[in-house]
């Protein structure tokens, strides 16, 4: 395997070793995500786990977790979520995190806000000292009007870009929306104070930057595993 897929494996199997039997899960989406579906459906197939259920924040976790094995349930029924799982594409060092290069940020929130607790499984290439460093911040926007957030992105310091697939279309989420992709030049001073900014205006739907939500992020490197809490 892959070094930088055995090092997502290695922190998906960990988050693995939080989950037992009857849980209900949030399953979150991205390659590191990917792992830990696998192990999922592995150990339920072996016995060695039992009784789990999932919400997927995404299609393609949906469809992999379907094909898996792995019974699913909506959020409303799933909720309150024993446990929810997902990858990130930033993590500092107070365990703040952007998620939503994948695109599925709204409902990564929504299902994160609904657990008891939230694991962040990455590897050591996700950690940054400040916010928006690695990483644009994702935010999800209704179509209507979507051009009328880049001068507000303009006047927070972020240069705001339109998410557009390789072949030019502009992306949209399993919710229909838009993605504007904002990059900060020299990271996020405030992250709380951008959220606010962001999520008080119209059309909004959602950012990427999921902030005091995290319990335990789990960061794989050469040298093993750190767990962060
Ligand atoms: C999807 C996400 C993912 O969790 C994030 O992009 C990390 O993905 P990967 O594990 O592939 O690096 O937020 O919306």
């Amino acid at each position: 395997m892959d070094p930088k897929e055995q090092l997502k494996r290695d922190a998906a199997r960990e988050a693995l070793s939080r989950v037992t039997p009857g849980m209900r899960l949030g399953l979150g989406t991205g390659s590191t995500m990917w792992h830990f579906v696998d192990l999922l459906g592995d150990a339920l197939a072996e016995g060695t786990l039992s009784g789990i259920s999932g919400v997927p924040t995404s299609e393609r976790t949906r469809d992999q977790a379907a094909e898996r094995g792995i019974p699913l349930l909506e959020l409303h029924e799933g909720a309150p979520l024993d446990l929810a799982v997902d990858g990130a594409d930033e993590v500092d060092p107070h365990l703040d995190l952007v998620k939503g290069l994948g695109g599925a940020l709204l409902r990564e929130k929504m299902v994160v806000q609904a657990a008891r607790a939230f694991v962040v499984v990455a590897d050591d290439s996700k950690e940054v000292s400040r916010l928006g460093t690695r990483a644009p911040l994702p935010i999800e926007v209704v179509p209507f009007g979507w051009e009328s957030h880049i001068p507000a992105l303009e006047a927070l310091g972020a240069r705001g870009v339109l998410r557009v697939s390789e072949a030019g279309d502009a992306v949209r989420t399993d919710n229909g929306n838009l993605l504007l992709d904002a990059h900060f030049e020299g990271g996020i001073e405030d992250p709380f104070e951008v959220e606010n900014r962001l999520r008080a205006r119209a059309g909004v739907v959602e950012t990427g930057l999921f902030l005091d939500l995290a319990d335990e992020v789990i960061l794989a490197s050469d040298s093993g595993l750190v767990i962060r809490r």
